[in-house]
């Protein structure tokens, strides 16, 4: 081998040293935060709910409440058992209490104080399919139950769409963006103790996305399924609603509004 060839053969196996040393994993302090997780098995019925902790080390998890869960589902327990599915804040399905608050888990930034515990528990005053999963079949029947669809008598002899002034469509803004999570009408009062006859804050802003869609024809029925004493006036403006909304909505607003547009 030339003198050449040699100096740049050992530049070159210096350079890969020196690299390989910048590549190796560098040796950290583990940063271990504990998470007290709600868990019940419908198939142990006579073991009652516990928090079971589980230690993180945030070093190599994700930065939202959602890459904690799924971390210790990966790689401590897969018993663990929750929703979820964009990771986006999109389908509404992560929804739970952490830290006392209902709000999404991939939404939700993890406390970096790795002193301080978190809590999670499934959404309040639901029954519980297991762990996380609260059963949801009464908020969806009451979704379907305020007919969240257009009704049309007639439609444009063209076959063409229903038009609609801008005006018009700006006021669907701030409605059409919820996404069913159910966090907002699991932190109402009212709907914990009256939630087979009230509709709820989630339920209730779409029923008000409907009556002032000015495409629908069905505004009187609409009303009428709402005057009783039950449905909507169950609402006392307590406002937990508007301020648990993951996507910043303001359903106690929409209530206010129905019940305005009834007065009136
Ligand atoms: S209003 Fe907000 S909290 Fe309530 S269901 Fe819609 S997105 Fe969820
Ligand atoms: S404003 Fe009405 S719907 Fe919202 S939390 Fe209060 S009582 Fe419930
Ligand atoms: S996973 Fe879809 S909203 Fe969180």
């Amino acid at each position: 081998m030339t003198l050449l060839a040699r100096n740049a053969c050992s530049l070159l196996s210096r350079r890969g040293l020196a690299s390989a040393a910048a590549s190796a994993p560098k040796a950290t302090t583990p940063r271990l935060k504990t998470f007290k997780i709600y868990r019940w098995n419908p198939d142990k019925p006579a073991e009652k709910p516990q928090l079971k902790a589980y230690e993180v080390d945030l070093n190599n998890c994700g930065p939202m409440i959602l890459d904690a869960l799924l971390k210790i589902k990966n790689e401590q327990d897969a018993t663990l058992t929750f929703r979820r599915s964009c990771r986006e804040g999109i389908c509404g399905s992560c929804a739970m209490n952490i830290g006392g608050r209902n709000t999404l888990a991939c939404l939700c930034k993890i406390d970096q104080d790795e002193s301080k515990q978190t809590k999670i528990y499934p959404l309040p005053h639901m029954y519980i399919v297991k762990d996380l999963v609260p059963d949801l079949t009464n908020f969806y029947q009451q979704y379907k139950s305020i007919k969240p669809y257009l009704h049309r008598k007639d439609f444009p002899a063209d076959g063409k769409e229903i038009l609609q002034s801008i005006d018009d469509r700006k006021k669907l803004d701030g409605l059409y963006e919820c996404i069913l999570c159910a966090c907002c009408s699991t932190s109402c009062p009212s709907y914990w103790w009256n939630q087979e006859e009230y509709l709820g804050p989630a339920v209730l802003m779409q029923a008000y996305r409907w009556l002032i869609d000015s495409r629908d024809q069905a505004t009187k029925m609409r009303q009428e399924m709402l005057e009783n004493s039950m449905s909507l006036y169950r609402c006392h403006t307590i406002m937990n609603c508007t301020k648990t909304c993951p996507k910043g909505l303001n359903p106690g607003r929409s209530i206010a509004e129905i019940k305005k547009q009834l007065a009136f």
